[in-house]
């Protein structure tokens, strides 16, 4: 029988046309958020479960947030009060949620490649909340959506990904949010620069790299910064925490240097005084809170998508 499931495992689940038929679709969604009710009965009796392995603030709130607005039910594992604490495999967690009805697992997990084994064991779709060092898929999409959305409200157009310069600052090596967002951003034609301390950064065809952040500053028109992923640091990659920010922080100095229509992103959460030591509500550029705020949509986007919501019941 032919497998009709359809799955967000990452970036590579998806083609270019694939990747603006979400964007024009978080669009939709973000619309709906504006309402004075932003509930619409689109997921009406389908049912997300939220399987988090690994810590989560935005990502697990905003999955949540966006089902309910979408009328789908949810279910969210405590997984440090589950039966995984009594030796449960996670292929029997997955089954036996499962056998509960499950349209869909929202799944964040320390070990790369897990979404994929999730799907050769449910009959749901499976979404790709961050695996390891790997793949964080809906991240890349609230990014493209952010960059995309502010660039037409600043500029006055939308000018589209073709030729725009991305630079992606800091731990790269340890990244899932970098990994998906340079593949993305290469789908749809963006320059991807990577910078940050070379043991941080492995060779990739999709994105240049430097070290030398003072170099690029003035050629970008998104600055998007990453957090030193310190739980996946093995070994002493950097001299010191000092030089690092010396560096490759966003401070005063390097911020007043930014051309006005740069965006300044970083998927949070922020290591204050590690990688920014500037206050970003006092930067005109920056789009963090605007990046969680279009995170709802574009999770609402992802799970309409994969669970053939009804059109009809989004329209106003
Ligand atoms: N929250 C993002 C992730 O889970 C980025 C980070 O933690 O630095 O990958
Ligand atoms: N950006 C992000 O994934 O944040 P959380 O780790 O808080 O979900």
């Amino acid at each position: 029988m032919m497998d009709t499931r359809r799955h967000l495992r990452g970036i590579g689940d998806l083609d270019r046309a694939a990747l603006e038929r979400l964007l024009d679709l978080t669009d939709h969604m973000a619309e709906v958020g504006r309402r004075a009710n932003p509930k619409v009965p689109a997921l009406r009796g389908r049912t997300m479960c939220n399987l988090f392995f690994e810590d989560s603030t935005r990502t697990r709130m905003s999955f949540d947030t966006a089902a309910k607005r979408l009328s789908a039910d949810t279910m969210t594992l405590a997984v440090g009060s589950s039966s995984v604490n009594k030796g449960e495999s996670l292929r029997d967690t997955v089954e036996t949620l499962g056998a509960m009805g499950v349209d869909a697992f929202v799944v964040r997990h320390r070990s790369s490649g897990v979404p994929w084994r999730i799907a050769e064991w449910t009959e749901a779709s499976v979404i790709n909340a961050g695996d390891g060092w790997h793949q964080h898929p809906t991240q890349a999409l609230l990014d493209l959506y952010t960059i995309r959305s502010e660039r037409a409200r600043r500029l006055g157009e939308d000018a589209g990904f073709e030729g725009l310069r991305v630079g992606v600052i800091g731990d790269i090596r340890h990244s899932r949010v970098a990994r998906s967002l340079t593949e993305a951003l290469g789908l749809l034609g963006a320059v991807v620069v990577h910078i940050g301390p070379r043991t941080l950064m492995p060779p990739t065809p999709l994105a240049r790299s430097t070290d030398d952040l003072d170099g690029e500053l003035e050629d970008l028109d998104v600055v998007y910064l990453l957090r030193m992923q310190n739980e996946r640091m093995d070994a002493a990659l950097i001299p010191s925490g000092e030089e690092y920010t010396r560096r490759f922080a966003l401070d005063p100095q390097r911020a007043g240097r930014l051309g006005e229509h740069v965006l300044v992103m970083h998927p949070g959460p922020m290591n204050r005084g590690v990688e920014i030591t500037v206050d970003p509500t006092t930067l005109p550029g920056a789009v963090v809170t605007t990046q969680v705020t279009n995170g709802i949509a574009a999770r609402m986007a992802v799970l309409f998508d994969l669970l053939g919501g009804v059109e009809t019941e989004v329209s106003a």
